[in-house]
């Protein structure tokens, strides 16, 4: 990144999961599965999942509201409001906006961005690119899912994976040592069709043979998915500790995408890096999509685990295929 321009610096933080929990003993009744394997195939325990009468802004306001408040700005203040998600309200307009109008960010610039597990990096480099030109000063970045919407529960390859939840953060712009220090991005559309919902878009629009066929839930070659994800996420760790200038015997903490512990452990592996510098919630939460990171993020301060000046680096993977990393000095 040019050095005179300023830095994007996260000033709030916050996040929103759901109260009901949904055990590996629930899943045990509804699909053909144990807590044991599922614990030993992807470290999940539980997952939250959103009541019917929440959808993926609302989730998203909540976390905003303590990021905001957290950050000291007021709704009204904020320039652009970036909303990471595959499980909008609607398929149009932008769930960014909805959440304008229920937050009243009245002054706002709004948009979504669909990079699904990797979505809140791929927002916060946006929102850091804003920053850094000037262009705003505030800005707010959601990563937010309602992925049970999607999540058939008659096919155990998946049902057993995903949860629900948002977290979000406002950027501002600081001249000091700590903020964003690096962005990388990177995508493979061959991918495409490892993770997919194959209809309710324009080449598959809903019909009744699409509903029975269950053609609107996820589907995943789990497999390919698993192979790609190792690989592409020690990548964006290497190129994003690269890019800030620093080398993996820097990073302080690593906040992954959490898709499966075994992805997560093969990476690490990979980067050179401790699974004790690794933050992991995904026992309690399972995979939340575009939420993934933030959570893990703010739990990581709440603990304390991350402290002022920690170099930080989170890591992402996500349907497209997409993968990206950012590296952070924690700190206003
Ligand atoms: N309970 C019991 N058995 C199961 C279950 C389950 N819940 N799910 C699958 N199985 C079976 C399979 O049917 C298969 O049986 P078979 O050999 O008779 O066909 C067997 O277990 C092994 O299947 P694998 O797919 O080889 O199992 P694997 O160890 O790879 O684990 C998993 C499956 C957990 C899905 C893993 O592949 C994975 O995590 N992949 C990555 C998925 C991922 O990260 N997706 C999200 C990406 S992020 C995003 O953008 C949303």
């Amino acid at each position: 990144m040019t050095p005179d321009m300023p830095k994007a610096v996260i000033t709030g933080l916050g996040t929103y999961v759901p109260d009901r929990v949904l055990t590996n003993a629930d899943l045990e009744k509804m699909v053909d599965t144990t807590d044991e394997w599922i614990m030993t195939r992807t470290g999940i325990r539980e997952r939250r999942i959103l009541p019917d009468d929440m959808t993926t802004s609302d989730m998203a306001v909540e976390a905003a509201a303590k990021a905001l408040d957290q950050a000291g700005v007021k709704p009204s203040e904020i320039e652009l409001v970036l909303v990471a998600t595959v499980t909008g309200d609607y398929v149009f307009p932008s769930t960014a906006c909805v959440v304008q109008e229920k937050l009243g960010l009245s002054q706002a610039g709004a948009f979504d961005i669909g990079s699904s597990c990797s979505g809140f990096i791929a927002a916060l480099s946006t929102g850091t690119q804003f920053v850094r030109t000037g262009a705003f000063k505030k800005v707010l970045v959601i990563g937010a899912d309602a992925i049970s919407r999607l999540v058939d529960y008659q096919d155990r390859n998946t049902c057993v994976i995903f949860g629900d939840g948002a977290s979000a953060v406002v950027l501002e712009p600081g001249t000091g040592e700590n903020g964003i220090l690096s962005c990388y991005i990177k995508s493979d559309g061959t991918g495409c069709k490892h993770l997919f919902q194959p209809a309710g878009g324009a080449k598959q629009p809903p019909t009744i043979d699409s509903v029975t066929q269950r053609q609107h839930f996820i589907k995943m070659d789990g497999r390919e998915t698993f192979k790609k994800a190792a690989k592409a996420m020690t990548q964006a760790a290497l190129e994003a500790t690269r890019l800030a200038g620093l080398e993996t015997s820097d990073i302080d903490i690593m906040i992954p995408h959490q898709a499966n512990i075994r992805i997560i452990q093969a990476a690490v592996q990979r980067i050179g890096i401790s699974m004790d510098q690794v933050s992991v919630n995904i026992d309690r939460y399972g995979n939340t999509v575009a939420a993934s990171i933030g959570l893990a993020l703010d739990e990581s301060v709440q603990t304390g685990r991350i402290e002022a000046g920690d170099r930080v680096l989170l890591v992402g993977f996500g349907a497209g295929l997409t993968w990206g990393g950012i590296m952070l000095r924690w700190g206003i």
